[in-house]
């Protein structure tokens, strides 16, 4: 069968076509550069040389799939990315689409994001096509956000307090996501919230980072504005620090994501990744040079 990727470079997309490509599939990945071409190349998938602001390149990425996992970073691009994405496979194949999206996406979310997530999940249901959203939950690989604090100065340094978070791996978003686009008539009309497995919080963090490190990793509760200053830094959006600091600041801090839930291993069948296997096969991330 033909799968197609949109956003097979990114965290989450990468793994999903490394799943694919070991589970015998040949997924077709667009790439805006040579660097992300020869990355779809080393998981295992064929890039498509191209860019979502090329309609053109989008149908022919789309034309032949049966199904197509459409997913963007946070950007102001992004609705105009996906929702042309989709129009190019109405117009074409008609693949069921697996959506990645977030939990509460709404027309009336606090959340810049959500808003922006539940216009594209709108322009989906009005184009008729078979679909399925993926809602995953807070990603352990956000870590990479504060990587340069871990690596030179031994800290966890995140503004959440005390506040727990269910973590979900990125690897076992992706293994749904591969499950529905090698399924896509059953994949049709599902919608998955996968929120992770177990709750953890700063201190338990960095608590497995040292494991996986091999040396002391310490949490630190930082502020807000140290926060959005390490954001910037590290080339987030802008637009998207004032909904990052108030998920953690606010949201994480209280224990609003906290609620631990087996979605993903029940449909995977496969135990979820703890923080611990994370950190393990992270540990390039907090290694000093
Ligand atoms: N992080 C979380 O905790 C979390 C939780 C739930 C949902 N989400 C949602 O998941 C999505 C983000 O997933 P992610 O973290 O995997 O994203 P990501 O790492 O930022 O990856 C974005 C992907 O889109 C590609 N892309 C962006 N602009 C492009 C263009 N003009 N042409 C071609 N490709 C383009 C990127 O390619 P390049 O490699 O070339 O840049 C990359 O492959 C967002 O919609 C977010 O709201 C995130």
């Amino acid at each position: 069968m033909n799968i197609s990727i949109i956003g097979g470079t990114g965290t989450i997309g990468s793994h999903v076509v490394r799943t694919l490509a070991e589970r015998g599939h040949a997924p077709l990945a667009l790439a805006r550069s040579e660097a992300a071409a020869q990355a779809v190349r080393d998981l295992g998938g064929v890039p498509h040389t191209g860019s979502l602001d090329d309609p053109e390149t989008i149908r022919h990425l789309v034309a032949e799939a049966h199904a197509v996992l459409l997913l963007t970073g946070n950007g102001p691009d992004q609705v105009r990315h996906e929702c042309g994405a989709i129009d190019a496979v109405a117009a074409t194949s008609k693949a069921t689409i697996v959506k990645v999206s977030v939990p509460g996406a709404a027309a009336d979310s606090p959340f810049e994001i959500g808003k922006v997530h539940h216009t594209i999940e709108e322009h989906l249901r009005a184009s008729g096509l078979d679909h399925s959203v993926v809602r995953p939950g807070w990603l352990m690989q956000n870590i990479a956000l504060v990587t340069g604090g871990i690596r030179d100065r031994d800290e966890l340094a995140l503004p959440i307090g005390e506040g727990a978070v269910a973590a979900i791996d990125a690897r076992d978003v992706a293994l749904v996501c591969a499950l529905l686009l090698e399924d896509p008539t059953g994949a049709a009309g599902t919608d998955h919230m996968l929120i992770g497995a177990a709750d953890i919080t700063g201190t338990s963090m960095a608590a497995a980072l040292s494991s996986g490190a091999g040396r002391p990793i310490a949490f630190r509760d930082s502020t807000l504005d140290e926060f959005s200053a390490t954001l910037l830094a590290s080339g987030v959006p802008e637009a998207a620090v004032g909904d990052l600091g108030m998920l953690y600041d606010v949201i994480i801090r209280h224990g609003f994501l906290a609620g631990a839930s087996n979605a993903a291993p029940d449909l995977t069948a496969q135990p979820a990744r703890t923080f611990e296997d994370f950190a393990t096969a992270h540990r390039d991330w907090f290694t000093r040079s």
